[in-house]
């Protein structure tokens, strides 16, 4: 013995006590084998023949890549040979059957963050496991703590796997010599105040009152009258910028905003919200739309929208206290009539 831990030995031993652990093991491990060969192919991108470029439009109105198509392929071609009732996949209208006696489904975004593929910039694979209700639809639409297990892939420099199981968060790296996934980091716990914020400034001018108000205090830091100088990154990759909430916190915003399109915001609940939610509350930070827990909504259609504000509990905390002051003006959109109070005032 090496003393190296495996992921196969972890998932042996933390699915030994939590129901139907035999299966949530064989999906994690089904999506992890079909990560390494998605994580070979993404390295050599051009050179495998996947450039990125547009492969057409998924069922929902989305520009496809090339490696999208390839992704939710390797993936879908996984989960088939799993213990797996249902997949529903960003890449398809609707969840597609396999095993409809199976304990558990399964929703995934094969590859979040393609664009990134032309600039090198990390991009990976989300997936969120739930234990099949009595109809296989309706097991989507239950709120998020029908989750048993979450996690997401990270395709970067390294390949990094990180899993939400058993009520903990433990990071897993990718040994390319030996193809399986070695634990580096276990029981993970997010900052609980740290000064650091994530959100697609170029949407400014769109904001409702609140995530103006709390981004205008963090930019206006000490010399505004706040207790913090904070710094921003944006790396447009959820993956990635929820690795760096849990190497070293902060918060990540993508909020709702008054464009038609945005209304609802822009991740999608059940494959990209609900699985980071899961993440971010195991490893003790938290996820809310800015007036709710994110893993108390259930989804209504399987590709809806939802606002995320994820990370940090202080953060996400206070952008939830802004929010708490002012009324919503419509049912999801709360911009025009914003009384503005600060943060720290
Ligand atoms: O799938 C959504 C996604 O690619 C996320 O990874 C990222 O957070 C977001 O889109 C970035 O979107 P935009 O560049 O439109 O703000
Ligand atoms: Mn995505």
């Amino acid at each position: 013995m090496d003393g190296r831990v495996t992921l196969r030995s972890h998932l042996k031993q933390s699915t030994a006590h939590i129901p139907h652990g035999a299966a949530v093991g064989a999906v994690i491990e089904a999506i992890a084998a079909a990560a390494i060969e998605l994580a070979a192919l993404i390295a050599d991108g051009p050179l495998a023949g996947v450039t990125g470029q547009d492969g057409g439009i998924n069922s929902d109105g989305d520009r496809q890549k090339d490696i999208d198509i390839v992704a939710d392929e390797m993936m879908r071609h996984a989960l088939r040979g799993a213990p797996v009732a249902a997949v529903l996949s960003e890449e398809a209208a609707l969840p597609e059957t396999f095993r409809p006696e199976a304990y558990l489904c399964v929703a995934i975004d094969p590859l979040d963050g393609s664009a990134n593929l032309e600039n090198n910039i990390s991009m990976g694979t989300i997936f969120s496991i739930r234990p099949r209700g009595n109809d296989i639809l309706s097991t989507f639409f239950e709120p998020g703590t029908a989750q048993c297990a979450a996690g997401f892939i990270v395709y970067g420099p390294q390949t990094t796997l990180v899993l939400a199981l058993n009520a903990r968060v433990d990071i897993f790296i990718l040994d390319r010599r030996a193809l399986e996934f070695l634990l580096i980091r276990q029981a993970v716990q997010i900052a609980c105040d740290t000064p650091e914020f994530a959100i697609n400034a170029s949407n400014r001018r769109h904001w409702h009152g609140p995530v103006r108000a709390y981004i205008d205090e963090c930019l206006a830091g000490t010399s505004g009258g706040g207790e913090a100088d904070f710094n921003m990154r944006w790396i447009g990759s959820l993956v990635a910028e929820s690795l760096r909430i849990l190497a070293r916190g902060g918060v990540f915003l993508y909020p709702a905003d008054a464009r038609p399109s945005y209304r609802e915001g822009r991740l999608r609940l059940l494959y990209e919200a609900h699985p980071m939610a899961l993440v971010m509350e195991w490893a003790g930070g938290a996820a809310s739309t800015g007036r709710r827990r994110i893993l108390e909504l259930g989804a209504k259609t399987p590709h809806q929208r939802v606002p995320l504000i994820m990370g940090s509990v202080r953060g996400v905390r206070d952008i939830a206290a802004i929010h708490e002051r002012t009324q919503p003006m419509f049912d999801n959109n709360d911009a025009p009539l914003f009384a503005r109070r600060g943060l720290f005032r």
